[in-house]
């Protein structure tokens, strides 16, 4: 399939869903710019008119924008819980400092959650997915509408499953367990510029704190060409994928 991204599209409205889709991508770093309540709303009631299994509903999507509360829990979701430092997310006991690599989605101006709501996870990282596997897949569809709902309106979004569900859920003060989050606002930029020039080329930037060089992300890079856009590594070919039987 030719894919022709157009870095514009943010200034364009009523692109289909396939144009949506072409130059939507995963975006980490963002603008101060508040999400224009209207748009907001647009986007939550498509997520609300999301279908569900059985039709059972059983979540609730929390909105996180700019109250003191909301902000407390993405920068401790930024700094503290969901950086990753060699395949695994914040390990224990290790500083990874300064090669984590962090999330940016999760520093939105708005951060949808996706919060199943059980009186009782009998918990480990893999038990929710495994024993509520409709609730996860409801939730997977309602964020996916949600994120073709935000890039419809203009907003770029950026989803992140790397978190710990139960530590998220505790934060929240909710029952059950966070499964998903959407990322939603302007970014402040693209990036083009490798940062590792020597080991993989991708754009990206390096994350500072208090001057202090902690770790690295990924950049607000659109590009559909995996060798330059680590992130589409693994894409397949339309015709890996797709196969009529
Ligand atoms: C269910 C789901 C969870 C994801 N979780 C993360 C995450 O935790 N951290 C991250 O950096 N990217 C995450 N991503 C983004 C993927 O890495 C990204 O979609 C993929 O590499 C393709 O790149 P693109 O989104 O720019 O097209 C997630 C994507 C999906 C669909």
């Amino acid at each position: 399939m030719d894919i022709k991204v157009d870095l514009d599209k943010h200034k364009k409205l009523n692109l289909n869903i396939k144009e949506i889709l072409t130059n939507r991508f995963t975006a980490k770093w963002w603008s101060d710019k508040k999400v224009d309540d209207e748009k907001l709303q647009y986007v939550l009631d498509c997520a609300y008119l999301a279908p569900s299994k059985r039709s059972e509903y059983d979540y609730e999507i929390l909105v996180l924008g700019d109250s003191p509360k909301a902000k407390e829990i993405k920068d401790w979701l930024y700094w503290e819980n969901s950086w990753c430092y060699k395949g695994e997310r914040a390990p224990e006991g290790v500083d990874g400092t300064p090669d984590r690599r962090y999330n940016g989605q999760c520093q939105a101006p708005v951060v949808l959650v996706w919060q199943g709501i059980l009186d009782r996870v009998s918990y480990n990282r893999f038990t929710p997915r495994i024993d509520e596997p409709d609730l996860c897949r409801d939730m997977a569809i309602s964020a996916s509408i949600a994120m073709m709902a935000a890039e419809e309106v203009g907003l770029h979004t950026g989803l992140q499953s790397c978190f710990e569900e139960g530590m998220l859920s505790e934060k929240l003060g909710k029952k059950g367990f966070s499964y998903i989050l959407l990322g939603i606002g302007d970014i402040d930029k693209y990036d083009h510029k490798t940062i590792f020039p020597d080991s993989g080329h991708f754009p990206g930037r390096f994350v500072y704190k208090d001057g202090k060089h902690m770790g690295f992300d990924f950049g607000n890079n659109p590009a559909y060409d995996k060798e330059v856009s680590i992130s589409r590594k693994g894409k397949k070919t339309k015709e890996d994928i797709i196969k009529f039987v």
